[in-house]
């Protein structure tokens, strides 16, 4: 039951209410994904056409506001996998058949691989290589076994940021603490006020 609410409801809306938290404290990063959206709509044969796959494969900038949200936010505390054989760590044997939890947070926030790890920063993507971020980087999970909607999700949330910054400005009115129980939890919430572009 936990893992049906978690999966369908809490990783998204959670996810959300990050991005309006990071945004609102990061005002030249939503600068510049309307940049980008802007482009997008301008670039339209049919002004009221919708999104199309191409231009939500264009979007590479957004990529890295979602991704790099997904990095800090950690919804997932940690992945399980069994191990199939006997194996050592640090001196220790961890014993076939025994169920090993994979702590997530700890790679995505490593200050070795993601400088100042905790500070809302997109551009990091720029620098980073796959290999790194295959090895460092699983918000969903990695190899056959990573979430169904893990597409889906980017998704969602690529198609909300192209609404939200072209059509909408807001401003954070109060809120956005964070804590984590282990799952995040946001206390008094987050208040946005929004108001429609011209
Ligand atoms: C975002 O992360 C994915 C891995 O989940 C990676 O393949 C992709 O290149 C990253 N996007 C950007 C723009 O860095
Ligand atoms: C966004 O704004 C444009 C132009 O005013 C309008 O045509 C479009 O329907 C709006 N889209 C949404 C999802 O509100």
């Amino acid at each position: 039951m936990f893992g049906i609410l978690f999966a369908s409801f809490e990783s998204m809306s959670t996810t959300l209410t990050l991005t309006f938290k990071f945004l609102s404290e990061n005002p030249r990063v939503v600068e510049e994904l309307r940049v980008e959206h802007e482009a997008i709509v301008k670039k339209r044969e049919n002004p009221n056409s919708r999104l199309t796959w191409e231009e939500y494969r264009s979007m590479t900038f957004t990529q890295m506001v979602v991704n790099e949200t997904l990095r800090i936010s950690n919804i997932p505390p940690g992945l399980f996998r069994k191990a199939l054989k006997d194996f050592q760590v640090k001196g220790f044997t961890v014993p076939a058949g025994w169920t090993v939890m994979l702590v997530t947070p700890a790679t995505q926030l490593n200050p070795e691989t993601f400088k100042d790890p905790v500070t809302f920063n997109p551009w990091r993507w720029q620098d980073l290589d796959q290999v790194t971020i295959s090895k460092n980087f699983m918000p969903f999970g990695g190899g056959t076994r990573q979430c169904a909607g893990a597409e889906y999700s980017k998704l969602v949330l690529s198609t909300f940021l192209h609404i939200l910054v072209t059509n909408y400005s807001f401003t954070k009115v109060k809120g956005g603490d964070v804590s984590r129980t282990p799952i995040i939890s946001f206390g008094d919430g987050i208040h946005i006020k929004f108001t429609a572009r011209a």
